[in-house]
């Protein structure tokens, strides 16, 4: 058993207090890393936004942001925590905001014992994320000083919004941080099960042979989602689901399938291993695209018995938009493991269930002895969510005098199994960056490597009309295109 990790004495700031992101994902997740005794003795969490409140106001929004989730703690507990939490009030483009900021600081540092170490965390719109890590270098607030202190930043995602862009944002956040204090974060890479496929083909010395072009004869990754696009469409229309879920989330998750083993479990093995997969995956040209990818609108339709709207008719978006709610790729990946094993990856909203899951599989038999059986492939099935866990799906005797073949299957399912609430990915995160452990964070490398590679794609579709954007039912499993997609390979999606 490995020892529990207690991070150093120190300061969260959450640029944009006040929004969705800190109040569903990052609020919970400090209280429950405090609730585990992860959080160190000293510790101070400081919110920034532009809303009114004060350092009250602040604590009652943050306990009734999180209330669901202390119902079990001891209230003494809970009131130490909402003790930890301050507000400052500012807009932060105004550089009054991080003058208030950097007092309460220092002022927390006399007070708190929290050794100047500080982690900024960006959960502001894109627009904004500039303006800050400016103002942070502005007022020295970036600097590590000479003592073992750190300061770290987070920025959420969207990393960019295409190649050009995103390499401004990084150049634009070394001109003030350096790399290693830069911390980009990728909720899926601190998912259980996402962390869970190393450990699977790395704890365990039966799978590893297995994973590689002799064997495997194609790899799906699927995102599936029933939500729409909620009250974001001003984000929403911009991004698309390639930008949204492709480019970030799902290639990590590819490259966490598809690296070679690390010689360690740390940033830099982790980070340099998936950064080769991402440079040997096949570029394909603009007049490539339509062979290997296809983009989608959902319409009107049903989900779970209630009525969907379609993408068109959502508030916010344009009538006339093209902007895809569903993109599936085929990827190549051009190295002596994967040679002709296509990595097929498809995300979409108002699909017909919620599932995210990999699926690897495996050849047909070279030979086969029995006679008229209907044998399918073996598969091996790593379900993200929900119901997180793994399947193993493969040929079996039906019992009775013939021999009948028929699919069975083995299942592991982390809730049954270990009986205890996964930690939500956000918990692992911001406990890795206050231990300064990035291995799960995305490096500047890998992000300007990934926008590359969808950039034919980008521009494709942006230079095509919206009458050629095709359109799949609310409720349904995408677009007939991208069955034609895996079609051509002789192969098809697999229902979850
Ligand atoms: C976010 C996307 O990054 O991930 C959302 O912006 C998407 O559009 C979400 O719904 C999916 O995350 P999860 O953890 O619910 O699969």
């Amino acid at each position: 058993m490995s020892a529990e990790r207690i991070p150093d004495p120190c300061v969260l700031v959450i640029f944009g207090a006040s929004g969705d992101l800190t109040r569903r994902k990052l609020l919970p997740a400090i209280w429950h890393l405090n609730d585990q005794g992860r959080l160190p003795e000293q510790f101070a969490l400081v919110g920034v936004a532009r809303s009114p409140m004060d350092d009250d106001g602040f604590r009652n929004y943050v306990a009734e942001s999180i209330r669901g989730f202390v119902a079990d703690s001891d209230a003494g507990a809970f009131d130490q925590f909402l003790g930890k939490l301050s507000y400052i009030s500012g807009d932060p483009r105004d550089p009054e905001t991080y003058a208030l900021l950097n007092s309460h600081l220092k002022n927390i540092d006399q007070t708190r014992g929290t050794n100047r170490n500080r982690c900024f965390y960006c959960s502001v719109p894109p627009q904004v994320y500039l303006e800050i890590v400016e103002q942070l270098g502005k007022t020295g607030m970036h600097e590590e000083g000479s003592d073992d202190g750190w300061v770290r930043i987070i920025i959420e995602k969207p990393f960019g919004h295409d190649l050009g862009s995103a390499q401004d944002l990084n150049w634009s956040l070394h001109k003030v941080f350096a790399e290693h204090q830069i911390y980009r974060i990728d909720h899926y890479l601190g998912k259980e099960t996402v962390q869970n496929i190393l450990v699977f083909r790395l704890a365990n010395s039966m799978f590893e042979p297995l994973w590689n072009r002799r064997y495997v004869d194609h790899v799906q990754i699927t995102a599936a989602e029933t939500v729409g696009i909620e009250h974001r469409a001003e984000y929403y229309e911009a991004a698309g689901a390639l930008r949204d879920m492709i480019q970030n989330h799902l290639l990590q998750v590819m490259c966490v399938i598809a690296m070679e083993p690390p010689s360690a479990f740390d940033a830099e093995g982790v980070r340099i291993e998936k950064l080769k997969v991402l440079k040997s995956i096949r570029p394909f040209s603009i007049g490539e695209v339509d062979r290997y990818a296809v983009r989608a609108q959902y319409a009107n339709g049903m989900i779970d018995g209630a009525t969907a709207t379609g993408y068109l008719q959502e508030e916010g978006v344009d009538r006339t938009s093209k902007t895809e709610t569903y993109a599936a790729v085929v990827f190549t990946i051009d190295n002596w493991r994967w040679q002709g094993v296509p990595f097929a990856i498809r995300t979409g909203k108002r699909m017909a269930k919620r599932a995210t899951a990999i699926t690897l599989q495996f050849r047909e038999p070279p030979h086969l002895i029995f006679q008229n059986s209907d044998v399918r492939c073996s598969t091996l099935t790593i379900r993200v969510q929900p119901e997180e866990g793994i399947s193993l799906s493969f040929s079996g005797k039906t019992p009775g005098p013939d021999m009948d073949l028929g699919t069975v299957k083995m299942d592991f399912n982390y809730e049954d199994t270990f009986g205890v609430r996964s930690p939500e990915a956000y918990e692992t995160l911001i406990l890795d960056c206050f231990l300064g452990d990035a291995t799960l964070y995305a490096h500047s490398d890998w992000i300007g490597k990934s926008w590359e590679l969808l950039m034919p794609i980008q521009e494709a579709w942006s230079a095509s009309s919206a009458a050629n954007v095709p359109s799949y039912s609310a409720g349904s499993w995408g677009p007939s295109q991208s069955a034609s997609l895996l079609a051509g390979e002789g192969r098809q999606w697999v229902e979850l």
